[in-house]
C-alpha cells in the first residue's frame, strides 16, 4: 500500500485502519489492515501517560521502527507528536524527515486544519505524504478543555473549513475524530480524498481505532465510539492469576518443563 493507493480508494471499499506500536501487533494487524498508524496514542496505551502531550519524537521513532520490522504490506503512517511540528513548516519538515529516514515509514500524520494547511503544503511539496487529522485533536486537549464531540451546530463550519484547508494543501487522507454523523457525511462528500473516521460514523471512507481499545487491552477509559472485539485484558489477567496459583502450589513447572540430568 502507498499513499497514492489509499487516496485512490476514495468512495470505494472502506479503508481498514488500526494503530500498532510493536512488531508482533503490527504482524497481526497487517494481515487485515490497509493502513497501520503508529499513533501518539501510544503515550497513553503503552507508556501510561495521562495524555498524548508527553510523547516525544524519539518515542515515535522507536515504535515506528518496531512496526516497520514487521515488514508490513499495509501503509505505515507515523504521528508527529505534540511540539515537534507546530512552530512552522521548517520544524515540521525536520521532524517528518527524521521520522521517515529513521523508521522507513511512507507517510506522517499531523493534527490541525486551517492553522496547519501551510505546513501540510510545505511537506507535500517536499515529498512527504501527509495524513491530516481534524475534528477532535487530542494534542489540543488543554485548549479545547476536554475530549468533546466537535463541530456540532454552528461549529460545523469551522471543522468543515479545517478539513477543506488540509485537503486543498495536499493531504492524501484526513482523519475525522469525534464529529457528528451529518458533518462527517458532508466532509466526506466534499473531499476528493478518503476520510478516515474515529467516532465519526460509517459515512466516512474508512475507519480507524486504537488497537488496544478494540482488543480490550486498554481499560483506563472506554470511548463510547469503540466496539470491543475481544477482552484480551481480562484474559491476560486470568492467565496471570492461574500462573500465580500454579507457582504458589508448585503445580508449575510440571515434569514436562524440567530438564533431566542427561
Ligand atoms: O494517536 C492515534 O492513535 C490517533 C488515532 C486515534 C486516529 O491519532
Amino acid at each position: 500500500m502507498t499513499p497514492a493507493v489509499v487516496r485512490a480508494r476514495k468512495g470505494g471499499e472502506p479503508l481498514v485502519c488500526l494503530t500498532a506500536y510493536t512488531t508482533p501487533m503490527a504482524r497481526i494487524v497487517d494481515a487485515h489492515a490497509d493502513v497501520i498508524l503508529v499513533g501518539d496514542s501510544l503515550g497513553m496505551v503503552v507508556h501510561g501517560l495521562p495524555s498524548t502531550l508527553g510523547v516525544t519524537l524519539d518515542m515515535m521513532i522507536l515504535h515506528g521502527r518496531a512496526v516497520m520490522r514487521a515488514r508490513p504490506r499495509a501503509l505505515v503512517v507515523v504521528d508527529l507528536p505534540f511540539g515537534a511540528y507546530e512552530a512552522g513548516p521548517a520544524q515540521a519538515f525536520a521532524a517528518a524527515a527524521r521520522v521517515m529516514a529513521e523508521t522507513g515509514c511512507a507517510a506522517v500524520k499531523l493534527e490541525g486544519g486551517v492553522a496547519m494547511a501551510e505546513t501540510v503544503a510545505f511537506l507535500v511539496a517536499r515529498g512527504i505524504p501527509v495524513m491530516a487529522h481534524v475534528g477532535l485533536m487530542p494534542q489540543q486537549v488543554n485548549a479545547i478543555g476536554g475530549y468533546r464531540v466537535q463541530g456540532r451546530g454552528a461549529d460545523a463550519e469551522r471543522v468543515l473549513a479545517d478539513a477543506q484547508a488540509v485537503v486543498a494543501a495536499g493531504a492524501f487522507a484526513v482523519v475525522l475524530e469525534k464529529v457528528a454523523e451529518p458533518l462527517a457525511r458532508r466532509i466526506t462528500e466534499a473531499a476528493p480524498v478518503p476520510t478516515i473516521g474515529i467516532g465519526a460514523s460509517a459515512a466516512c471512507d474508512g475507519q480507524i481505532l486504537v488497537v488496544d481499545d478494540m482488543l480490550g487491552i486498554f481499560s483506563e477509559f472506554r470511548p463510547s465510539f469503540v466496539r470491543r472485539y475481544a477482552e484480551l485484558g481480562a484474559m491476560a489477567e486470568a492467565a496471570v492469576a492461574a500462573y500465580a496459583a500454579d507457582v504458589r502450589t508448585r503445580a508449575f513447572p510440571g515434569p514436562e518443563h524440567v530438564f533431566a540430568d542427561t
